[in-house]
């Protein structure tokens, strides 16, 4: 069995996590597969917010439908999406292309493909979230995943209260939160996987 698919397997969304708390450099481990995870055009619209403090984890369990892994976990992980700095024609913008040495033809270029395929899906804050959300997921499977690799368990969270998180931690209003993932170390053994087979879910064509 490959190594990716014992961490596949090992990978759990655990719901109760043991006192024990996940070394730094293995966190920052994590949060590095996060910061390599592919982004849509490379915008990296993410920003981490890593939770260890117990008296703001337990202000934010009742807004998390009082899941015990938010307080239980090690750390807790607050993907934010930034939703200005990824705006056509922002500073930001130009300079996550110029990274790239391209020439200025070429960078110009880059910047109107950018501008002319975002423009019309950027119609609303809720879209530039869908698609920023969207991102943020990416690098949450690959730090769940990357995690499990390290024999550290997580659990991807979805249900909170996402204006009253926002406000609890003070973003500032270019932030919004996609999603939470709890890391830490399971306290009991996890159930086996319940998947639909390949045949269900794959058409070849
Ligand atoms: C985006 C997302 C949000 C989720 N939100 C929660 C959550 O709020 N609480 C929870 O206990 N599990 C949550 N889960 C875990 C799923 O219920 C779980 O992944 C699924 O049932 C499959 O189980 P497994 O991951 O253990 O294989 C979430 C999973 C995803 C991908």
């Amino acid at each position: 069995m490959s190594e990716f698919t014992e961490a596949m397997r090992f990978r759990h969304a655990c719901k109760r996590f043991r006192d024990e708390k996940i070394p730094q450099e293995q966190f920052d481990e994590i949060l590095e597969f996060g910061r390599m995870s592919p982004s849509s055009f490379g915008m990296e619209p993410w920003r981490f917010i890593v939770v260890t403090d117990d008296a703001l984890k337990a202000r934010m369990r009742p807004l998390c439908w009082n899941q015990a892994q938010i307080t239980e976990c090690s750390h807790l992980l607050v993907i934010a999406a930034d939703n200005e700095s990824v705006l056509p024609g922002s500073d930001y913008v130009e300079r996550m292309f110029k990274r790239r040495g391209l020439p200025q033809e070429a960078l110009e270029h880059y910047l109107e493909v950018y501008k002319n395929h975002m423009t019309p899906r950027f119609h609303s804050r809720e879209a530039v979230e869908a698609w920023t959300h969207k991102q943020c997921y990416i690098a949450a499977a690959n730090m769940m995943t990357g995690a499990a690799s390290l024999r550290i368990d997580s659990c991807p969270i979805e249900g909170f209260e996402k204006a009253e998180v926002e406000r609890l931690l003070a973003l500032e209003k270019a932030f919004s939160v996609a999603l939470l993932v709890a890391f830490g170390f399971r306290l009991d053994e996890q159930p086996s996987h319940h998947r639909l087979p390949l045949d269900a879910i794959v058409e070849r064509r």
